[in-house]
């Protein structure tokens, strides 16, 4: 089916999983996944999954678009975490609906400045635009930061001064957990919520037990990014059988079973929150 967009998802104000993208069987895994639960969901390539295919983004966007759109349930692409003022600007020549634009490191001006200009591209494009307040922690170089909270009243006007449709908020998770120990704070969730009139963002959600991820739904959140938990998966699944069967060489033996536990972890989360559409 064709690709849909991530605003048209986001609209009805159901939960929304978006999961992190690195090779093409990532993205045959989410949507296999995606097709099992029977929900739509959001495949989004990061800056750096771009940098690991030597800074080209073509090659892997076009072939994450094809997958989504051989798909049997709505999908939509994001392209993610952009520090890249040049990236940004690539987004519009492929299949992306949204970008979120990452300023995050930036002081709390620098990043309203940046980010209001990025918006402006990006709606004078028909591209959606998510970005960061309250630095999460735990992306590559970070140190875990799981005590920085984003501040409802500087969210609402740093929403105002960029003119974002989604901000992605520091409520306690931490990008790149391996353990689900994290967890959040749920008053403030609900005090974004209400605060702000776009869309609540969590990063760092493979690090979230499912109880605190259907209770951060509850309490507002509404785009749920996954990555971590995906590659656990996958990669366990290859150490198993390369453990079990130490000679093998051809890649499709154990990339076959690693995506199959992939697509099992996609429709795991889908489920947790509760992504699922009546058919
Ligand atoms: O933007 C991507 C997500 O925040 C993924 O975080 O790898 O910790 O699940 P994660
Ligand atoms: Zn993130």
């Amino acid at each position: 089916m064709p690709l849909t967009r991530t605003a048209d998802l986001l609209a009805s104000g159901s939960p929304v999983a978006a999961f992190n993208v690195i090779t093409v069987e990532h993205a045959e895994a989410i949507a296999a996944g995606a097709e099992a639960a029977g929900s739509p969901a959001i495949l989004q390539l990061s800056e750096n999954a771009v940098k690991f295919h030597g800074g080209r983004l073509t090659p892997i966007a076009s072939a994450t678009a094809a997958v989504a759109r051989a798909s049997s349930t709505p999908l939509a692409l994001h392209l993610d975490h952009v520090e890249s003022v040049r990236l940004l600007h690539a987004a519009a020549a492929h299949d992306f609906s949204s970008v979120m634009y990452d300023a995050s490191k930036l002081p709390y001006a620098e990043n309203v400045k940046a980010t209001a200009e990025a918006a402006r591209w990006a709606h004078a494009r028909g591209l959606w635009l998510e970005a960061e307040l309250g630095r999460i922690g735990g992306k590559a170089g970070d140190a875990h930061t799981p005590g920085v909270r984003t501040d409802p009243a500087e969210a609402a006007a740093y929403v105002a001064d960029t003119g974002v449709d989604a901000l992605a908020v520091a409520v306690g998770s931490s990008h790149a957990m391996t353990d689900r120990t994290a967890t959040l704070d749920h008053a403030l969730i609900a005090a974004l919520h209400t605060a702000l009139p776009v869309p609540l963002v969590l990063h760092g959600s493979s690090g979230v037990p499912d109880p605190e991820l259907r209770r951060a739904v509850a309490s507002g959140i509404t785009k749920i990014n996954v990555g971590t938990a995906l590659n656990t998966a996958y990669t366990g699944a290859v150490r198993a059988f390369l453990e079990a069967h130490p000679s093998t060489v051809d890649p499709r033996r154990y990339l076959a079973p690693a995506r199959e536990a992939m697509a099992g972890a996609v429709e795991r989360f889908l489920r947790v929150i509760g992504a699922t559409r009546d058919p």
